[in-house]
């Protein structure tokens, strides 16, 4: 039993990350099929404004953002790293075939099961679009999408997904999807945008206790996949934001000293009262920002589609 657990890398990261101080857990793990339905309900939270706000966007502004996509010629990939379930998507992907634009349809994500109801939900509400689903991770996609034609590519990462990265990271990441792009290819980002950090903080504390369920649901996790044996009432969730870096973070705080068992491992950790673990990165960009990213990565910005609230910049980018 042990060879299997030291094999399997949740287990490896799981315990990397607890074993170091101070702790953190990887927030990809976040997202198992609970995770997955507690994010839905994220969504849908009064204090969540991420998604309305890029849902506004796009509603009203989608007819300069598709104009941008099709205005040059040829047939070109629309391609979405993380496209969960295409909620806002949708509104862009209608309005490009309301336009007869030559496109297809890549939908990128890690989750075959979330590709398969998203494939098959746009097969009933959109049976003209062509859908190429990629199952993998984004620059396997990229890569395998160059190597079989050189059609011109749209690039879209949406829903603040860019914030889970710090800046050195999300640096390295721009700079890697734009070694993957050609001249004239285009990367639309969806940003969330510093604000009055109480409207930040509502929304990773939620008064319904959403997004605390979501931080514990990590423990849940470990304790039913590795064997542990974490007391859920004795933490408490604890987000932050810091105003200079942009960082929404979010902790898991032991209410005491304790010790957590790793029964399939025989292993002990160990928690002071108040000891943290950082489980999250929710960053913040201001434009100039965003203008100085895109400059370093060998973009230029073309426009930035921003809600009426100001919350929120879908930033459309060329590539030079
Ligand atoms: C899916 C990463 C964009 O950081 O806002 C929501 C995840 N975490 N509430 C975000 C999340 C807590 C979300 N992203």
């Amino acid at each position: 039993m042990g060879n299997t657990f030291l094999e399997n890398t949740f287990a490896q990261d799981i315990l990397k990350g607890l074993s170091s101080y101070p702790k953190y857990l990887p927030s990809k793990y976040f997202y198992d099929a609970k995770g997955d339905a507690l994010f839905q309900k994220i969504m849908q939270l009064p204090e969540y404004y991420l998604t309305k706000a890029e849902f506004e966007i796009f509603e009203r502004q989608k007819e300069n953002i598709v104009n941008a996509f099709s205005s040059r010629t040829g047939k070109f990939h629309l391609i979405e790293l993380g496209a969960g379930d295409g909620y806002k998507t949708k509104v862009l992907l209608e309005h490009l075939l309301g336009k007869q634009s030559n496109f297809e349809y890549v939908p990128v994500d890690i989750s075959g099961n979330v590709l398969n109801l998203l494939q098959n939900d746009l097969k009933t509400s959109m049976p003209n679009l062509e859908v190429s689903p990629i199952v993998g991770d984004y620059f396997y996609a990229l890569e395998k999408i160059s190597e079989q034609d050189h059609d011109r590519k749209v690039v879209l990462f949406l829903g603040s997904n860019i914030g889970n990265f710090n800046q050195k990271n999300a640096n390295g990441f721009i700079k890697h999807l734009s070694q993957e792009l050609n001249e004239g290819d285009l990367l639309l980002t969806g940003v969330d945008l510093k604000k009055n950090p109480k409207v930040i903080l509502s929304a990773y504390n939620d008064a319904s206790g959403v997004t605390k369920a979501f931080n514990f649901n990590l423990l849940d996790r470990i304790n039913k996949e590795l064997g542990a044996n974490f007391i859920l009432d004795n933490y408490m969730h604890h987000p932050t934001y810091d105003p200079q870096s942009g960082e929404c973070r979010s902790y898991l705080l032991s209410l005491k000293k304790q010790e957590v068992h790793f029964a399939d491992l025989e292993t002990t950790i160990e928690f002071e009262a108040y000891e943290s673990i950082h489980t999250e990165i929710s960053k913040k960009y201001a434009l100039r920002e965003l203008q100085d990213m895109a400059k370093g990565a060998g973009f230029t910005v073309i426009e930035n589609f921003i809600d009426s609230k100001g919350y929120f910049v879908d930033t459309l980018w060329e590539k030079l």
